[in-house]
């Protein structure tokens, strides 16, 4: 999976095949999209419009808790194809784990979605460590990432070791905290220390961690090309702890609460 990923929620109409088109443009080879977003058309339609070949992009789709009976899953995933005018994606997710049907049988469904070709690989999305578990006893297939809200201030620790010690990837959803984070004074001094903006300093905290890709989303150009140009500095230990250390004073997360069926592990 490419260090960085375009995160597109929200993202719509020419916004969204702009934004996908010019991040590629930029040099990322990793796109996250959902069903859930409603915007896999556009998502399809920029990678198109970028030149990039359809093998030299890492593309995510996801299936929503309401379609995760099996007939709706593999529906659901046929779709997401269909908009997305691609064979198959790299990576398909279930969204949020279900409330009602058990995590058996939908890890089941995603690794029928594999089988049958719809995607190379499979994995979750806010999974709590219970839910990890549950999900690796089922499947026949690695579940390549558990992709979840990360950013300075929220404290993901026992997830991330989980995900390590499994050999996943934690996709970092909402870097910025959805821009929450982006105004901290630590990370303002750090930035000005090094010449760099805010979000430079948050996206290069996050891929200097063993296993963590942050997915930041943005409409603005500036703001795309500037958040994959994050490789040509780099974060001392003492710059990490201090960035490490925010989530103990701060606590914030943005994921829709009233989308949370378990009980998160932070
Ligand atoms: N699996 C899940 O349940 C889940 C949940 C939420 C999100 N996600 C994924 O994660 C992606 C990212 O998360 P997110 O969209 O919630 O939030 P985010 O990436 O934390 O923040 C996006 C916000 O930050 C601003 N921004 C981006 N780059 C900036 C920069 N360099 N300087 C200043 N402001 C900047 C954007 O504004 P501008 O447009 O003005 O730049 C936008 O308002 C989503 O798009 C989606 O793909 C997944």
């Amino acid at each position: 999976m490419p260090a960085i990923g375009f995160g597109t929620w929200q993202l719509t109409g020419d916004t969204c095949v702009d934004g996908v088109s010019q991040a590629l443009k930029v040099g990322y080879r990793h796109i996250d999209t959902a069903s859930g977003y409603q915007n896999e058309a556009e998502v399809g339609a920029g990678i198109r419009a970028s030149g990039v070949p359809r093998d030299d992009i890492f593309l995510t789709t996801k299936v929503s808790p309401d379609n995760l009976a099996d007939d709706d899953f593999q529906r659901s995933a046929d779709r997401s194809l269909a908009q997305l005018g691609v064979d198959r994606v790299d990576l398909l997710l279930i969204h949020w784990p279900s409330k009602t049907i058990p995590v058996s049988h939908t890890i089941r469904s995603l690794n029928k979605a594999l089988e049958r070709g719809a995607t190379r690989h499979i994995g979750v999305s806010n999974f709590t460590l219970a839910l990890l578990d549950e999900a690796w006893a089922a499947t026949d297939a690695p579940i390549v990432t558990n992709q979840c809200e990360y950013h300075p201030y929220l404290d993901q620790d026992k997830l991330l070791t989980a995900c390590r010690e499994k050999g996943m990837i934690f996709t970092a959803f909402s870097p910025f905290a959805r821009r929450g984070v982006l105004a901290d004074p630590v990370i303002g001094a750090i930035a000005k220390e090094h010449a760099r903006t805010p979000g430079q300093v948050i996206l290069r905290w996050d891929i200097q961690q063993a296993a963590v890709v942050p997915i930041p989303k943005s409409t603005r150009p500036e703001n795309i090309a500037a958040n994959f140009d994050v490789f040509g500095f780099e974060l001392s230990d003492e710059e990490m702890g201090s960035i490490n250390a925010l989530s103990r004073t701060h606590q914030l997360r943005v994921a829709n609460p009233a989308a949370v069926a378990p009980q998160w592990d932070t």
